[in-house]
């Protein structure tokens, strides 16, 4: 075997998960994914990546990964599981593991663990002189209840310096490809375009600052913490991750409405509480939360940048792409319309409280 590095990613089938194993195996890297299901093998041998079929709340799959590799340089961990804190205590006793093994072995891993930017909760609006224009009985407060697990959990990565070196990643919101969440705003924009309305209604602020990037570009910036040449400046960190630019509701509403040939393009009402008529409050989380974002300590330190094209500029190829992925039964665009679902449930519930 050559000295190459080795990587491996847990959800290695997720959207994320994904992006960052073919951005590993671009870079060089020898690439291990880890999937729960043996159906998710063959789309990750596919872009080969060797997949390891397994989970971790059942570790009886470790004997046969250490038949095949007994080091790691790099974990990525690109799981957002439902109950955080569940997978939290299994994914850490796993990780613990296969770092022991590694170190037994003479390599001691970084641990990639991909958290949210939402952690820090939402921020001002365009041009908004101070603070957020967000009321508390915003919907985006009662989503904020749901991150703070993760943003609890993923800190607690930085307390087992005994065997490997952690930082914690907090992506912005991703698109391209099947798209994730922002598959959600096709969805929107197609289904207004199916009505006979004449306007993409929206009642969130035009100004609300949608803070996003290509999900390649996501992938480049956990290589950039791997590769880098100082371990030191990367372990005990947190990075943001985003595009070098924003864009705000009123322009990627514009954008949609004029792709998707909705002839008064979009229209911006007042906010009001959730009612029959409006958006749903799911669907407003997505378009109303306003997160800036800097990424200028990953930039300083590794230099790495964004290179895809922000939504709007590249709007109608993503959207093809989502199409696409939507027509060939996308695992990804499944999972997020299901779990759109369940927001939605889970937000109504807490607000009837
Ligand atoms: C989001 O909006 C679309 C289009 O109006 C709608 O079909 C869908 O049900 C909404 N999603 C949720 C979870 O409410
Ligand atoms: C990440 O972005 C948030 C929100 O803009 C900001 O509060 C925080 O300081 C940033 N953190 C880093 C490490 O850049
Ligand atoms: C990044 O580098 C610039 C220019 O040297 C500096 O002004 C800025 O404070 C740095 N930011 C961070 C977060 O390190």
């Amino acid at each position: 075997m050559s000295n190459r590095r080795s990587i491996l990613v847990i959800g290695a089938n997720g959207y994320i998960g994904l992006a960052v194993c073919r951005a590993f195996v671009r870079a060089g890297w020898r690439v291990y994914g880890l999937v729960r299901k043996p159906e998710s093998a063959q789309s990750l041998a596919a872009e080969e990546v060797t997949p390891i079929v397994g989970s971790a709340s059942d570790l009886s799959f470790l004997d046969q990964l250490f038949a095949q590799i007994k080091t790691f340089d790099v974990f990525a961990s690109c799981i957002e599981p439902p109950d955080y804190a569940a997978y939290y205590n299994n994914a850490i006793v796993m990780i613990r593991k296969i770092a022991e093994t590694s170190n037994k072995n003479g390599v001691r891993p970084l641990v990639l663990w991909s958290s949210g930017c939402k952690d820090y909760g939402y921020t001002t609006i365009d041009g908004a002189p101070d603070l957020a224009p967000h009321t508390e009985e915003s919907p985006i407060n009662f989503a904020a209840l749901f991150l703070a697990q993760r943003a609890t959990y993923s800190l607690k990565m930085f307390e087992h310096t005994d065997l490997f070196d952690a930082a914690v990643l907090r992506p912005t919101n991703v698109y391209g490809y099947s798209s994730s969440y922002y598959g959600i705003m096709f969805e929107y924009a197609a289904a207004a375009a199916a009505s006979d309305t004449v306007t993409l209604k929206l009642d969130v602020h035009p100004k609300t600052i949608l803070h996003a990037m290509h999900v390649d570009d996501c992938g480049e910036a956990y290589v950039a913490l791997a590769d880098h040449s100082n371990r030191k400046s990367v372990g005990g960190q947190c990075f943001n991750i985003s595009a070098h630019k924003y864009e705000t509701a009123k322009v990627v509403a514009g954008a949609l409405a004029e792709e998707y040939g909705i002839s008064g393009g979009a229209e911006f009402v007042e906010p009001t509480p959730q009612d029959a008529a409006g958006m749903s409050v799911a669907n407003k989380s997505l378009f109303g939360y306003s997160q800036w974002v800097s990424s200028e300590k990953i930039r300083n330190l590794t230099g790495w940048t964004d290179r895809r094209m922000l939504f709007t500029e590249n709007l109608h190829a993503y959207r093809i792409a989502y199409e696409a992925a939507l027509q060939a039964g996308h695992e990804d665009t499944v999972r997020i319309k299901a779990r759109w679902e369940v927001w939605e449930t889970q937000f109504k519930d807490l607000i009837g409280k």
